[in-house]
């Protein structure tokens, strides 16, 4: 009897991350049907997975989501409905096997008789054959295969899996991410960096709806907005009341830059977190009934006691209600100023917009090349988390070239690069002259035309890069740049 994992549980039980699990289908070293992987097949591809404990992919993913600021790594258990419908499903399967089980050991029993009635009236020849079978098979029942213990916790550890998250695939993108805990599709789809279209995320636009293609999900939060009986009929539903039963796949489109509307919010100032003497980031929470909509990368206005400015977003749409923005000390720029001069927790900030394009070609699985001039980080590390979470890029290589106030997030880049196999992280000192350490970058990079590359820093700034990059073979349509 075959049993199969969908390719989503492959990646947490072998810890491996997704672009590695799909190099190694690419060539040839681990066998798919249909997106799934035979329990077998499995046991060929990772010889060595120990199955006593996780612990190496929780390791990971912890300093990955402390990294990320989100919540860390935890068995949070699905909403009770949706748990009782896996625990039912469970249940079905384990009769399934068990009436199965016993089925053939009906069959064995009268293989049994029919051997001692055909020995009663056969030659002693027929008798002894009919022995050594008899005997064949009893000592093949009661020996297990060498591999029968490992085999038994690889699909323990699969079932408690299938039971704590459930896999989600989108038509017609192809993302793919994992629904944990009690979130609801919406939650999960916008926690793994993937811009569902949505309104008010709590059941009153319809902006969320979406439809099931197959698998089964169930309605956990109640919603005022009124679905018709046609659309109920075509399997429509609202991704922001609903959570997946088992694993599903989803018509929905995916959001761009010009889908999201400009919105205005007032938020909370959580805290203001000084670098060194030049750099802070003010720590924003949305309320709880309006969070902002925005991509990676785009730029807000805030409003404040009468002063506002427009600032890059360096948080990333994963982090929920949090919006982090990176401000520099400047005395022409009344937020700054008012910033650096005594903003503090519990004030309140209009939040405005998002604005600009400067956000990820987030189907792209080719390598990514980001650069940060100064400040210029702000952007990108927004860019790099929502990478981070999509986890669809072969590679993800940061260069910062620092200015006067330096490299003032250092550990958190070192601690993305420890974390994660394929990300990598180049501090550079901004020499006076910026074209010559671009051309060191470039330099490293032969096969230039296979990345893109996102830039960040002031206009002349990228305007020596991009002719360097493009020069060197970097195609125009993978260079992505956004202006100080
Ligand atoms: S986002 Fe408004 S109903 Fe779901």
């Amino acid at each position: 009897m075959s049993h199969f994992l969908p390719l989503s549980r492959v990646l947490r039980l072998a810890g491996i991350s997704r672009h590695a699990l799909q190099e190694m289908v690419r060539a040839g070293k681990l066998d798919t049907f249909d997106g799934m992987v035979e329990l077998n097949e499995f046991l060929r591809a990772f010889p060595d997975t120990c199955w006593e404990d996780d612990g190496e992919y929780r390791r990971i993913t912890e300093i990955k989501e402390k990294a990320f600021g989100k919540r860390v790594f935890e068995r949070a258990l699905p909403d009770k409905e949706v748990l009782a419908a896996r625990l039912f499903e469970l249940g079905n399967e384990y009769a399934a096997a068990r009436a199965l089980l016993m089925h053939y050991s009906q069959v064995l029993s009268w293989l049994d008789e029919k051997i001692d009635e055909i020995e009663e009236d056969k030659s002693a020849e027929t008798r002894h054959a009919l022995h050594t079978l008899r005997a064949f098979v009893v000592r093949h029942l009661a020996e297990l295969p060498p591999d029968a213990e490992k085999i038994q916790k690889l699909i323990a550890q699969e079932r408690i899996l299938k039971i704590m998250s459930a896999h989600v695939t989108l038509h017609p993108s192809g993302l793919e991410f994992s629904v944990e805990g009690s979130d609801t599709l919406l939650e999960a789809a916008l926690r793994a960096g993937v811009s569902l279209n949505y309104g008010c995320s709590n059941g009153n636009c319809g902006d969320c709806k979406a439809r099931l293609v197959s698998g089964e999900i169930k309605k956990i939060h109640a919603h005022d907005y009124v679905l018709s009986q046609a659309e109920k009929d075509n399997g429509v539903f609202l991704l922001c009341s609903c959570a997946a039963v088992n694993d599903v796949v989803i018509e929905a489109s995916v959001a761009g830059a010009r889908d999201i509307h400009e919105q205005r919010l007032a938020a909370k100032v959580k805290s203001v977190e000084v670098f060194n003497s030049q750099v802070a980031s003010l720590h924003l929470l949305a309320p709880r009934s309006q969070r902002l909509r925005y991509l990676a990368g785009q730029s807000v206005r805030l409003s404040a006691q009468g002063v506002s400015g427009r600032y890059a977003i360096a948080s990333c749409p994963c982090e929920e209600r949090h919006i982090e923005i990176q401000i520099s000390r400047n005395a022409d720029d009344a937020f700054s100023e008012l910033l650096w001069g005594g903003l503090k927790a519990h004030d309140s900030v209009e939040v405005q917009g998002p604005y600009g394009e400067f956000v990820l070609e987030d189907t792209s699985t080719r390598p990514v090349i980001f650069v940060a001039f100064g400040k210029g980080f702000s952007p990108i590390k927004s860019l790099i988390q929502h990478a981070m979470s999509l986890d669809q890029a072969e590679s993800l290589d940061l260069h910062w070239l620092a200015d006067g106030a330096g490299h003032y997030q250092n550990n958190l880049c070192r601690a993305w690069a420890d974390a994660l196999d394929n990300f990598s992280y180049v501090p550079h000192t901004q020499a006076a002259d910026v074209e010559s350490t671009l051309a060191g970058i470039v330099g490293d990079y032969p096969d230039l035309h296979r990345f893109d590359v996102y830039a960040a820093g002031t206009p002349a700034q990228l305007q020596i890069a991009r002719l360097l990059f493009l020069s060197s073979g970097l195609p125009v349509q993978h260079w992505h740049a956004d202006a100080d």
